[in-house]
């Protein structure tokens, strides 16, 4: 697991744009693993712009969502969908909806419809790149602390930390769903290679006992430790606190 200090959000997300840019480069079929949430709005306001600027055809261009909310179909303003098209996928002509796959919220059998996506994921094969941010309390994707390293997509309860942190985008905290649909944690150890980013106060607490190092279903994170591949990209103000208290 490489460690990188990118000093900020900016040079953080520019960093991976332009990882993902090479990576659509070279091969026009990549498979990408994305997420949502509050640290990728800026890897993907930079991503869309560098992939208009160069005049890169994504018609290929295969990706897969780590998550989406239970109960809300695509069209909700919260949706994962909703926000992929607002952040990434209206702003080029060329994604193929045909190639972009997030899991079906209000799917009529939630079971049925984790299920059918694992197997999806099976059948597009692994991820070139996966893309990941954490959440205070070490989830990886809705991965919540305690989830089986062997885990695969299914129905995941939230933890009231992440329904708490994700309350800022709903109303009332009511409005916030209770469960997901997220791919499991084996399913995301089967990228080639992984990018996780943590910038903010907020983030320090779950990156210094990542990078502690204890491999512990506690810490559903820690899995990645297990992975040959796995950028850790951070900014200074953790990287600050991570070398005060002697984790770095
Ligand atoms: C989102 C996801 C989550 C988020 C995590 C951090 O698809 O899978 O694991 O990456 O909750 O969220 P933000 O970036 O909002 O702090």
């Amino acid at each position: 697991m490489n460690v990188i200090n990118l000093k900020n959000r900016t040079v953080g997300s520019q960093y991976v744009a332009t990882e993902i840019l090479k990576q659509v480069i070279s091969k026009p079929n990549a498979v990408l693993g994305l997420a949502t949430g509050n640290t990728m709005i800026e890897v993907y306001k930079t991503l869309a712009a560098l992939l208009n600027v160069n005049q890169i055809d994504l018609s290929n261009v295969v990706t897969f969502n780590l998550d989406e909310y239970v109960g809300l179909s695509a069209e909700h303003n919260q949706s994962y969908r909703v926000y992929m098209n607002a952040h990434l996928f209206n702003h080029n002509q060329t994604w193929n909806n045909k190639n972009i796959y997030l899991p079906v919220g209000d799917a009529p059998n939630i079971e049925l419809e984790s299920e059918l996506y694992e197997q999806r994921l099976g059948e597009i094969g692994s991820a070139d790149i996966q893309i990941l941010g954490i959440g205070e309390n070490g989830h990886i994707g809705f991965n919540e602390p305690y989830s089986s390293f062997e885990s695969v997509t299914r129905v995941v309860d939230l933890t009231p930390s992440t329904i708490n942190a994700n309350s800022q985008h709903f109303e009332n905290i009511e409005d916030v769903p209770k469960q997901a649909i997220s791919m499991g944690l084996s399913s995301i150890m089967k990228a080639k290679r992984i990018i996780l980013l943590a910038f903010g106060k907020n983030k320090q607490q779950a990156i210094k006992a990542l990078l502690e190092g204890e491999v512990s279903e506690a810490l559903p994170a820690s899995i990645l430790h297990k992975h040959p591949n796995v950028e850790v990209i951070i900014d200074d103000e953790i990287f600050t606190s991570l070398i005060e208290d002697g984790t770095l």
